[in-house]
Formats: C-alpha cells, structure tokens, sequence
C-alpha cells in the first residue's frame, strides 16, 4: 500500500512508519519538526527511516492547505493516517487559539485534500481524554462526549466529529482510535513515563498529583502501532475504537516501577491535580477486539523495562 504518514517524525508516527516500511508498504511521511520538544529527537526518529528507499519527508505544515493538497495529488495514497497534532494536554491550556489551528484546521486540511484526490481512508489519531471525567468505567466509545476538560481534547473531538461529515457526504472511510497514554522508546519527553525516569536518574524533583492516587491506563506503543496497521488494513465506514490496555495503573505504583527499575528513590511535590486532569483513564477494548483483532500483550512492568533499556542506551549514552 501507499501510504500517508502525518507527524512521522514523532514518537507514535516514526513506530509507524517502520512497521509500515518493514512489511513491505511504500511510506510518505511529513511532519513540521516543530519545537514542542526538542527537534533534535524527531530528527534522529525520522534517520531511522529515511535509509530505506521506499520512505519520502516532506517537511511540511498540515496547515497549509495548497501543501496538503499537493502532496495528496502527487502521493495517490490509500490510506492516510494523520498523527500530526499538537499533543500535550497541560500546554494546551492557554494555547486554544494554537491547538484548534493546528488540530482542527489542520485535520481539516487533510480531509479536504482526501476529498479532493480521492483517498478512500483516513486513520485518525484521537485520545482518551475525549472522556474527560466521565463516570462511567471502564470508558466505551458510546459514552456521551462533549466535556472536555481541555482545548486538546476539545479539538479531537472536533476532528473525529469531522471525519462524520466527510463520511457522511464524501463516503470517506474514517476511522478515529482513541489512544490511552502511549509509552515506549522513543516516548514524549513532556509524558510521565519519561519525566519520571529522567529525574530519578538526575536527582531532580517532578510533580505527581495527587501525591499519584491517579490511574492512567499505560499502553505500549508496539500494541498501539499493532492496531494502527489493523486499522489501516480495515477501511470500516466510521468508527471511533478505543486502543488502551484496559489495566489502569495507580501512577504511585508506577513510581515505585520507575525507582526499582533505576534503583534510586523519587523526590516529588504532589500538589493538587489542575482542573484539566481526570482522575482515571480506563479502557474498554472490546470494540478494538471485535473490529481490529487488537489485542494488547505487554504489560507495564516488561513495557517500562524496555523503555528503561531504550533511556539508557540512547539518552544517558548521549549525555
Ligand atoms: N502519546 C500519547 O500518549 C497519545 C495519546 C493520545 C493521542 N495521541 C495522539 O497521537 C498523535 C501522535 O502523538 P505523539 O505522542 O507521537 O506526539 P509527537 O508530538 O511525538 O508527534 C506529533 C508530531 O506531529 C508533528 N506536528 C505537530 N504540528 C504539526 C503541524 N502543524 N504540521 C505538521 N506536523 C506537525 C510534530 O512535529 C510531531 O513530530 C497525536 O495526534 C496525539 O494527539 C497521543
């Protein structure tokens, strides 16, 4: 298949791309390298890609329409997955003007250009945090939305409300996947997973809310790239599919994981969780199980254990 990757060069985008690339698929990514983080780290994702003759970059912003549309004519793709987004939740607070450019018009974008060039299927990466602070758990895709606690999730849901309206009127296949708190090598450096870490290894304070009575339902990105590709795989009209592990962890035990697996003890402040903060993330998989065949397999202690072997052979390494 030829295939569109939008924001290939970050964390969940370049596992992508190299799982498509090693099946046997013809890759397109773009990204805009932004500075969110530091762009040095989506450089050296997208070097592991670049080697193989059957990925292109294009250095390009979802924002820019003409851009969109033009690699869209010139790609002829099946499938476009669009990753690109601006992720954070917390960062997302005061930026709404920012996020719903980048999220929502950008998304968007991508759709019209699809319209246009006749792409069949569009992937589209979603999030949990849709859910904001729903009751009901675990959490299922026909829980009632419209209450988000923030402009991110705000803008998915508009993204995914979005994808309705092109399938509605154009017959695009959409499929939008919620995904619950994505870890692994290569993980965000703005993400739990890695802050922890990198200030147990420094000595250095991190905040946990709610001195960590927080769950959050941790997912390994070789399970959520497994159902991406199946996702890619099954155009289905429209659906929004939840791709979580279903196992939410206390994020107190998942310190304790962190300092074991360092051998140092944590120094933290836990302050009170900000308003745009639920309490839990829970999955409910089931949909994913019976539609994509998705089926979750590496716990959080063996995922954190790899992601530790991954911080250690390249971030301390480099250091
Ligand atoms: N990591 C998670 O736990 C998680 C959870 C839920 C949803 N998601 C979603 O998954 C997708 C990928 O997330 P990630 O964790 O890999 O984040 P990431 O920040 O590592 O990747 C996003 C990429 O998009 C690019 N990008 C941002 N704005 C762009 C623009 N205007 N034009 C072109 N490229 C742009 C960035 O440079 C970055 O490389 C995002 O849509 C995110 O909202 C992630």
């Amino acid at each position: 298949m030829n295939i569109l990757v939008t924001g290939a060069a970050g964390f969940i985008g370049s596992h992508v791309a190299e799982a498509l690339l090693a099946r046997g698929d013809d890759v397109v990514g773009l990204d805009n390298f932004n500075d969110y983080y530091d762009p040095a780290r989506k450089r050296a994702n997208v070097a592991l890609l670049t080697p193989n003759p059957r990925f292109i970059l294009h250095e390009a912003d979802v924002r820019d329409a003409e851009a969109m549309e033009r690699i869209c004519t010139a790609g002829r793709f099946d499938v476009v997955i669009h990753l690109a987004a601006m992720a954070g939740v917390r960062y997302s607070i005061e930026r709404a003007p920012l996020y719903t450019d980048v999220n929502v018009r950008g998304t968007v974008n991508l759709l019209e250009a699809a319209r246009k060039t006749g792409i069949p299927h569009f992937v589209f990466a979603s999030t949990s945090s849709v859910y904001g602070r729903t009751e009901q758990l675990p959490f299922r895709e026909d829980d009632l939305l419209g209450r988000p606690l923030a402009p991110y999730p705000a803008t998915k849901i508009a993204g995914e409300v979005m994808g309705h309206a092109y399938h509605n009127l154009f017959g695009l296949s959409f499929t939008g996947l919620r995904f619950f708190s994505v870890y692994g090598p290569r993980g965000r450096p703005d993400m739990m997973p890695y802050i922890i870490t990198d200030c147990i290894v420094h000595g250095r304070e991190f905040v946990l809310y709610e001195a960590g009575e927080m769950y959050r339902d941790w997912t390994y990105i070789a399970d959520i790239v497994s159902g991406i590709v199946a996702a890619v795989d099954r155009p289905l009209g429209y659906e929004v599919i939840n791709l979580g592990r279903g196992e939410p962890v206390r994020m107190a035990d998942f310190v304790e994981l962190v300092e074991e697996l360092v051998g140092e003890k944590a120094r933290m402040t836990t302050p009170p969780a900000p308003p745009s903060e639920p309490p839990i993330t829970y999955a409910d998989v089931t949909k994913a199980r019976d539609l994509l065949d998705y089926n979750p397999t590496i716990s959080v202690a063996d995922g954190m254990h790899r992601f530790w072997e991954w911080y250690q052979a390249v971030i301390l390494k480099a250091q």
